[in-house]
């Protein structure tokens, strides 16, 4: 009988441990996909008016710094770390890490066998040394507006520009429909989200 409550208090306590929740919660993954919208949104916006008013080479500068600067206002308000990544990334602080990477060739994997570049997203709990992070990825499908700064036929003067400001582009050479990259969230999570 003993044995019994014992293994019952036990029991409950390894539920307790076993309940940090291994999967995102409706909520949270509502909100990041907001948070992306409201950056992609914001983005898409800004370089349009760029584009309209100054030409792609003004434009250049609202992706080189309005980009970065959009995504920490974002990151505050929301309370979590939203930024851009890619397999071939202009910004080298843009550049994936392991888990990145790997949901990113996931994508290309889903995308080759089919599915739409527009909905492709992929999330998790990430546990690392301890830490409990939630982290969300969701595809940025390459548009034909996009091609004049990452396709093939970059005019010279808009290249020579790009060069100079990112020695290690690797962000040119995409096709419309192509995977140009990714919105990327994490939030690391207390031990009772
Ligand atoms: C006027 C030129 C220009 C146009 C047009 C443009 N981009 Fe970019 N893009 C840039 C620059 C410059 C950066 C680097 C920004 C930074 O320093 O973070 C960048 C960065 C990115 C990144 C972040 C990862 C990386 O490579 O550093 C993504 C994703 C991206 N662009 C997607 C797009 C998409 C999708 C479109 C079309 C809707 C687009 N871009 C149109 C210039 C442009």
């Amino acid at each position: 009988m003993k044995i019994g409550i014992y293994s019952i208090v036990l029991g409950g306590l390894l539920c307790n441990v076993a309940s940090a929740e291994t999967e995102l919660s409706a909520d949270k993954l509502a909100g990041y996909r907001q948070s992306i919208q409201a950056y992609g949104g914001a983005l898409k916006q800004e370089l349009t008016t760029a584009i309209k008013s100054g030409g792609a080479i003004a434009a250049l500068e609202v992706c080189h710094l309005k980009a970065p600067k959009i995504a920490q206002q974002i990151s505050e308000k929301a309370g979590v770390s939203v930024a851009r990544t890619s397999l071939k990334p202009r910004n080298a602080a843009s550049a994936p890490d392991a888990w990145e990477e790997e949901v990113l060739n996931t994508f290309e994997a889903r995308k080759a066998k089919g599915e739409d570049v527009n909905t492709l997203e992929f999330h998790a709990v990430v546990e690392t040394e301890g830490k409990r992070e939630a982290r969300y990825m969701k595809a940025i499908p390459t548009a034909e507006v996009c091609l004049t700064c990452h396709g093939s036929k970059i005019k010279p003067d808009l290249m020579e520009k790009i060069t100079a400001l990112y020695p290690q582009d690797k962000a040119v050479g995409f096709n419309v429909g192509d995977l140009r990259g990714a919105f990327t969230v994490r939030e690391t999570l207390t031990a009772a989200q």
